[in-house]
């Protein structure tokens, strides 16, 4: 079928460009998540096993750049005056979109949870990275049996860190290395135990924003070819917003000339009014997305730290097929309805 094959050869795109080593931003991810991890009160997402899969030295070099950066954005007399704590969490807030990966972390495995909780019994992970979803919930071991797909370079170096952490792998998690360039992820799930036949959780963090929007709406329409009913998939973007230089944010417009320049840049945002017509066009209704303002009520009120939400930044959940919803209308009563706005 060819709706079923997910291709993201993309000209010009190096972020799937990835055939030398393991993912450098993976690696800044499972950082950035052990921070919150550490210092983050109250915790938004407790990646708690995060920190044991990074090097002491990588994260030296990481906050030694981070902090760094931070000259950017403040003076030199306004940055003098913090001490090295807050100088780090003033760079981390100013310079980097851990809002994000903590964020959509937390959005993905809340609403993972709610589908096991309807009888989901597959997780999809689309580029893993260091994910330890299956190590943190050892307690869903015959539940849920889940896919971690991601390059081969990545994925090797996963399992030697989580070797070094001492980390058992549970026997529900599966490893399936591909190459996005060159390999068919329909394909690759069909070689695995993966049941075309059992509801699926797919979630796609973290990816879109360096595709092309074809692409983008070929691998959603890919993933529906081989979900059975019931079946979510959470995903991140950008709105055009962040695209338009006299709207885009000083801290997002930093962010996006960074990636570019070190050859990832990020290419595409959608609108979020017309987001859903386009998921209808390739099976997926969507349930829930939740701008900056939904993000930030939702999850940072009444912090003090001075971490907010992110700002360009979108989180949608879609369920497959076209017909009513019924995600939110299997929801246990004491869950209060999704606030997301209608994107
Ligand atoms: C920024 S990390 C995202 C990690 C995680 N999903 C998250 O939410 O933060 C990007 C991931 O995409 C993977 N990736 C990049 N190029 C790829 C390719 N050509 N084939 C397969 N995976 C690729 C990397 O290995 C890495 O794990």
């Amino acid at each position: 079928m060819k709706a079923a094959v997910i291709s993201v050869r993309l000209a010009g795109n190096s972020m799937m460009k990835q055939s030398a080593g393991a993912s450098r931003t993976a690696v800044n991810v499972a950082l950035l998540r052990a921070l919150h991890a550490e210092d983050g009160e109250p915790k938004i997402f407790n990646d708690y096993l995060a920190g044991k899969l990074v090097t002491p030295e990588e994260r030296a070099d990481f906050e030694s750049i981070v902090v760094a950066s931070l000259e950017l954005f403040r003076s030199e007399a306004d940055i003098s005056s913090l001490t090295p704590v807050s100088r780090l969490r003033h760079s981390l807030n100013a310079t980097t979109t851990q809002d994000l990966l903590i964020t959509r972390a937390r959005f993905t495995e809340d609403h993972l949870l709610k589908c096991v909780e309807r009888g989901v019994s597959q997780y999809v992970i689309l580029g893993a990275g260091l994910d330890t979803f299956a190590l943190r919930r050892p307690d869903l071991q015959d539940r849920l049996t889940v896919f971690e797909v991601d390059h081969p370079a990545t994925q090797e170096s996963k399992r030697a860190r989580l070797r070094a952490a001492r980390l058992a792998c549970p026997p529900n998690l599966h490893f399936l290395p591909a190459d996005f360039e060159r390999e068919n992820v329909v394909e690759v799930l069909r070689r695995s135990p993966y049941r075309t036949d059992r509801a699926a959780f797919f979630s796609w963090s973290g990816v879109t924003y360096y595709l092309a929007a074809e692409i983008v709406f070929g691998v959603l329409r890919s993933i529906r070819g081989i979900a059975a009913p019931g079946s979510c998939v959470a995903f991140d973007y950008l709105d055009l917003d962040a695209f338009d230089p006299l709207k885009v944010s000083a801290r997002i417009r930093v962010i996006m000339e960074r990636v570019r320049q070190i050859g990832e840049p990020m290419i595409t945002g959608f609108d979020p009014d017309r987001l859903p017509a386009k998921l209808a066009e390739v099976g997926f209704h969507v349930v829930e997305g939740l701008g900056p303002e939904e993000q930030r009520s939702r999850y940072f009120s009444g912090r003090r730290d001075g971490f907010t939400a992110p700002e360009h930044c979108h989180l949608v959940l879609a369920e497959a097929g076209h017909l009513r919803p019924s995600y939110c209308t299997d929801l246990p009563p004491s869950t209060p309805p999704p606030r997301g706005r209608s994107i």
